[in-house]
Order: structure tokens, then C-alpha cells, then sequence
């Protein structure tokens, strides 16, 4: 909701879980996906996508009552919004505020698109593992065992 006296963005404050901020605009559906959340679990969520902010010009928000977040997801979210800031909330209060960190490699959580890759191999499946880093404020990730390049990572998180 935005209101007109301050023109300041405001989502009800949580009491106990995680919020998600400076989420690269847009990315709000696919960090909920990340986080198993649907419409079939019970988590009460908030969410705001493409409000103005003054570091990224346009982000998205995402706050998940009684959620604490994993190691995987985190990674996960690092790769589609590396600006993203964590902050765990207990009893109203930011307990804990952190930026994610974008791994140098990542493990089984991305799927590489060279369908001969060992990594896609069906008898014997070898965890696929890719080195990431950023170039012009894009996530690329690099395929360890092939070299094939991912440009656009958000279509293949497992
Ligand atoms: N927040 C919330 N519920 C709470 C406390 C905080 O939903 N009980 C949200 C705020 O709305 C904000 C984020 O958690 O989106 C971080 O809160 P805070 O650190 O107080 O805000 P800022 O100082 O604006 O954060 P930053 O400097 O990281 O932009
Ligand atoms: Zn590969």
C-alpha cells in the first residue's frame, strides 16, 4: 500500500519469520517458488513487486511469516537476485540483517543445458556442479564439467 501523505511504501510488519528485500524487480513469484511456497502450504505471505527504491530503481519484497530460511535456498536466491537483503524477524524486530552472498559454485542446484553433459547422464547421474560469478550485474554460471555457459540462470534451478 502507498500512501500519499510520505509516499512511503508500507506492507504490514510481520511478527516472527523472513523478509526479503532489494529482490531484483520481478523475481518475487520465483523466490516464492524457491521457498516451496504455493498454494497448497499454509505460510502467510506478503508480497510487494516493482516499488520504487532509491539503490535499484525497482524491487520487489517478499515477507514469509514463521519461515527461517535454509543454506540451499539462499543460494538459490543469490542467483536470481544477488542484491536481495535477508532480515530474520523475531517478535517484531530485525533479529538478523544480511545481504545474500552469490557462491563461487554452486552444487545440485542447477541444471545444465548441454543435454550430453555428464551431469545429464542417465545411468550414471554425477551431481552437476557450476562455477557462478557476475558480469555486468548478470548472474552466469559455468557448467564445471563441460564449460557450457548459463546466461539466463532462472530457467534452470532445480
Ligand atoms: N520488517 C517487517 N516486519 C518487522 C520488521 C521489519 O516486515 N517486524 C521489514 C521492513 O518493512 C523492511 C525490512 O523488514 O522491509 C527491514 O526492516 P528495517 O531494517 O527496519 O528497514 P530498513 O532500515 O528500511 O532496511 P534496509 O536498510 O535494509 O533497507
Ligand atoms: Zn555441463
Amino acid at each position: 500500500m502507498v500512501d500519499d501523505k510520505d509516499k512511503k511504501l508500507t506492507i504490514s510488519k510481520i511478527k516472527e519469520g523472513t523478509v526479503i528485500d532489494h529482490i531484483s524487480s520481478g523475481k518475487a513469484l520465483l523466490v516464492l517458488k524457491i521457498l516451496g511456497i504455493g498454494p497448497k502450504t499454509k505460510e502467510v505471505v506478503s508480497m510487494a513487486m516493482n516499488v520504487p527504491s532509491k539503490k535499484m530503481g525497482k524491487k520487489d519484497i517478499v515477507k514469509v511469516e514463521g519461515k527461517f530460511i535454509n543454506k540451499e535456498e539462499l543460494d538459490k536466491i543469490a542467483l536470481i537476485a544477488p542484491k536481495a537483503t535477508i532480515n530474520l524477524i523475531k517478535d517484531y524486530k530485525v533479529s538478523k540483517k544480511f545481504k545474500v552472498h552469490l557462491p563461487k559454485m554452486v552444487e545440485g542446484i542447477l541444471r545444465c543445458t548441454n543435454k550430453s553433459c555428464i551431469s545429464n547422464c542417465e545411468r550414471e547421474p554425477v551431481t552437476s556442479r557450476f562455477y557462478v560469478y557476475l558480469k555486468d550485474n548478470k548472474v552466469i554460471a559455468k557448467c564445471y564439467y563441460c564449460n557450457k555457459k548459463i546466461t539466463d540462470v532462472d530457467k534452470y534451478i532445480v
